[in-house]
């Protein structure tokens, strides 16, 4: 896929279309076999907060993902054309901890601009994160009802990554 490197504040996505129905996929880790490990997520946020361009991605305890996440400073946001949802499909119903999804998904992992962390070959958009803030869901804030249903006590960890670098397809710049 052909990306140029987007000014973050030409860059320009869908708010909410580009979460839900499109989805990303988050990697976090560093690049080598084993290293990194990514999965599919649908439920987050972009915008600046304390002046700084970010993306807040929610991941549960039980995400083979959550320990790269722990364990690394940096994460990478990727979005695909329709060809690769069998792929997210993949990465977002088999876990990294039990199977070979990363070598079977035919994804090309490629090294990124600024941060250890790789993206793919095939993805159209690509965000360099750095971690900056996280929190855990606290249910008793909840204040509407069909929040609770959603969880069996694996609340999300939230987190706040400073969007580093944007490179993608024309359609993304404004
Ligand atoms: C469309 C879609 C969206 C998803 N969004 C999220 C999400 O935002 N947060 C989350 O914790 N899991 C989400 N998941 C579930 C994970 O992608 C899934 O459990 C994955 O297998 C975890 O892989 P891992 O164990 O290798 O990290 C989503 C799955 C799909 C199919």
């Amino acid at each position: 896929m052909s990306r140029e490197t987007i000014p973050l504040t030409e860059l320009k996505l869908p708010a909410f279309g580009a979460w839900e129905p499109g989805w990303f996929l988050l990697t976090a880790g560093e690049k080598g076999a084993g290293n990194f490990n990514s999965m599919t997520v649908s439920w987050g946020a972009m915008g600046v907060i304390w002046h700084r361009p970010f993306v807040m991605v929610v991941v549960r305890p039980q995400r083979y993902t959550r320990q790269f996440m722990e364990r690394h400073n940096t994460f990478s946001l990727c979005a695909f054309d329709d060809q690769y949802r069998p792929a997210l499909e993949k990465l977002g119903r088999q876990s990294g901890r039990d199977t070979a999804k990363m070598a079977e998904c035919g994804l090309t992992p490629i090294e990124l601009s600024l941060i250890p962390t790789p993206g793919f070959a095939e993805a159209k958009l690509i965000l360099e994160c750095r971690k900056m803030y996280f929190d855990d869901l606290e249910p008793a804030h909840f204040l509407a009802d069909f929040i609770a249903p959603n969880y069996q006590g694996d609340y999300h960890r939230m987190y706040f990554g400073e969007v580093l670098a944007a490179a993608g397809t024309p359609e993304y710049r404004r």
